[in-house]
């Protein structure tokens, strides 16, 4: 009995010192397992006399049991401490602002995204769209337009001329601006025309504001009426219904174009000294848009009765335009393919700012 009694205690000492599960399976199979120390004991007590038999083996027994069911505590007990450390390791803190995956989205790139507002603009304003080829002929670009072959503004527009000739209508060339739409439009209808036409222009040029390949956007207004004062109101209400803005500074200012007359240059103020473009303050003029009324001649070419009608039409650079409203200050930026550029000034597809929804911020 003493015997057994110290048994208990030394099994009993070695799982307390027992600190991980491993150790306890250890201690388990050495003492309850089949081989263990236990098991050893029972099988000798068979050779003891009954009454010897009897009385150890119940001890025994009890042994066994209070063994089992230290282990089972200690195991329990070694399994709570785990959870306890593991619930203090990996405490989650719901304050923590969430870790958001980037997802590596396409971008509108901001000549598309302006190009979408403008064209909602104008179809708010009943115009249409209408359409020409980026390779044009002289004759659409310069002659139809009033510009004849010795005419000096031929030289204004740093033409990139193409190998192929037309016969009567001249060199083919990259159309250096949108207003041929003008005439091509006018020739297959019938006015009143109502409509505006982007689309890509090439001239030899390259600079902060220039791009040898630019955007415009060509308007053109021919019925029985239309005058001056509407272009003016127009522009202004475009200008100010683009920007977001009714007090943003427009200037007009008296130009030449052999296809209008009068011919006006459209500016709006801005400051280019800083690292971003800003709209609406500082002293530079940015040159957006060119404009006047239709010149006769430009409406006999498209076979218009140039006695019942007339019109305004004008361009605007859309390239200019994106870099105003989105504050770009190097024209050339929009063409160079960057796609850090275009994550910093693209939007994203979901997030048109169009006129309902207002500008991003
Ligand atoms: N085509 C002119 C340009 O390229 C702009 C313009 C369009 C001017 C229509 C008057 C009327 O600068």
């Amino acid at each position: 009995m003493e015997n057994i009694k110290s048994i208990e205690n030394e099994i009993i000492s070695k799982i307390e010192k027992a600190d991980n599960e491993r150790a306890l399976e250890e201690i388990r199979i050495s003492e309850l397992g089949k081989k263990g120390r236990i098991s050893n004991i029972l099988k000798k007590v068979g050779s003891l006399s009954p009454a010897e038999r009897k009385e150890i083996g119940s001890s025994i027994n009890t042994l066994k049991k209070i063994i089992t069911e230290k282990i089972r505590e200690k195991r329990d007990y070694l399994l709570k401490i785990e959870i306890d450390t593991k619930l203090i390791k990996e405490k989650i803190d719901v304050t923590l602002p969430a870790q958001i995956k980037q997802q590596n989205n396409g971008r509108i790139h901001p000549v598309s995204q302006v190009l979408d507002e403008i064209s909602e603009i104008f179809g708010s304003l009943g115009y249409e769209l209408a359409d020409g080829p980026d390779i044009e002929s002289e004759y659409y670009n310069f002659n139809a337009l009033n510009i004849p072959d010795s005419h000096p503004a031929r030289q204004m527009h740093d033409t990139f001329y193409l190998s192929k000739n037309n016969g009567k209508k001249g060199q083919s060339l990259l159309r250096t601006h949108t207003s041929p739409v003008q005439v091509r439009t006018m020739e297959k209808g019938k006015p009143p025309f109502k409509f505006i036409s982007p689309g890509r222009s090439y001239r030899a040029d390259s600079d902060q504001t220039h791009t040898p390949m630019f955007h415009m956007i060509e308007g053109l207004v021919v019925d029985e009426e239309a005058n001056l004062g509407h272009l003016k109101w127009t522009l202004e209400t475009f200008l100010s219904s683009f920007f977001e803005n009714n007090e943003i500074k427009v200037r007009l200012r008296p130009s030449y174009f052999p296809f209008t007359e009068p011919s006006l240059e459209v500016d709006v103020l801005c400051d280019r000294s800083g690292s971003t473009l800003k709209i609406g303050e500082g002293s530079d003029w940015l040159e957006v848009a060119g404009a006047g009324m239709v010149h006769p001649n430009v409406l006999k070419a498209s076979n218009i009765d140039s006695k019942k009608y007339q019109g305004f039409a004008f361009g605007f650079g859309l390239d200019r335009l994106a870099q105003l409203k989105y504050g770009i200050p190097d024209l050339r930026t929009l063409f160079s393919g960057d796609i850090r550029w275009l994550k910093h000034y693209g939007f994203l597809a979901l997030d048109i700012p169009t006129l309902a929804r207002g500008l991003k911020k």
